[in-house]
């Protein structure tokens, strides 16, 4: 009786985590480029991934900003891979510092709901010193947004003073098993 009752147990357990959408969906990066243009403005001390199991990659990122910035603009584009990555749907460019001051776009919101516990540049302007994040994974119960499956590159080009000073350009995989959902 007791066995049998475990196996009841054990076998809604399996069933309940393979039912899970989470389990059904693949939302993790393949690959993170941080690249600064100008040494004495902004130092990445480092910018790496590490998978961690099989679906999960985390992203760490420490770099240094070395003058306080008050005029910061950024321009991100989404590209989607099919034979090489091409332009897709999405390119936004704002002002970052009063986009923190007063939330108003929405793509900018999936993006940095998707980030902002994992780090300390939640903030508005100015900004100053070490910007770090850590641990950062992708989730997709925070997408919130339908997305094709397909390997995604999200570039985003940081402006200070209307000039170009680093690139965080990053590559993710989207893969929903639509088998395991039903
Ligand atoms: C980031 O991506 C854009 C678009 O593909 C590219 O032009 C730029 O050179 C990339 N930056 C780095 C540092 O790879
Ligand atoms: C690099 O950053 C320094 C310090 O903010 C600034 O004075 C300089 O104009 C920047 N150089 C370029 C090429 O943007
Ligand atoms: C970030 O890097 C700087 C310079 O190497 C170091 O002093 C600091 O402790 C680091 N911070 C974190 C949170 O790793
Ligand atoms: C920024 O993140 C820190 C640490 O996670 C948190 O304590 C703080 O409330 C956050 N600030 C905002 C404005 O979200």
């Amino acid at each position: 009786m007791q066995s049998r009752l475990m196996f009841i147990v054990l076998y809604g357990i399996f069933f309940a985590s393979t039912f899970d959408y989470n389990d059904a969906v693949v939302f993790k990066f393949t690959n993170f480029v941080c690249e600064s243009y100008n040494q004495s403005l902004f130092v990445f001390n480092y910018c790496r991934l590490k998978a961690v199991s099989r679906n999960k990659v985390i992203f760490n990122m420490n770099g240094t900003l070395l003058h306080s910035a008050n005029n910061v603009w950024i321009h991100s584009q989404i590209f989607k891979r099919a034979n090489g990555y091409r332009p897709w749907l999405y390119e936004v460019k704002f002002d970052a510092c009063q986009y923190f001051r007063r939330p108003n776009n929405p793509l900018v919101a999936i993006v940095y709901g998707l980030f902002k516990e994992y780090t300390n540049i939640n903030h508005t302007c100015p900004y100053v010193g070490p910007q770090i994040i850590k641990d950062f994974y992708l989730r997709p119960e925070l997408l919130r947004v339908p997305l094709p499956t397909g390997d995604y590159l999200l570039m985003i080009r940081w402006y200070f003073e209307k000039r170009l000073q680093f690139d965080t350009n990053v590559t993710f995989v989207f893969e929903e098993d639509l088998m395991k959902r039903n």
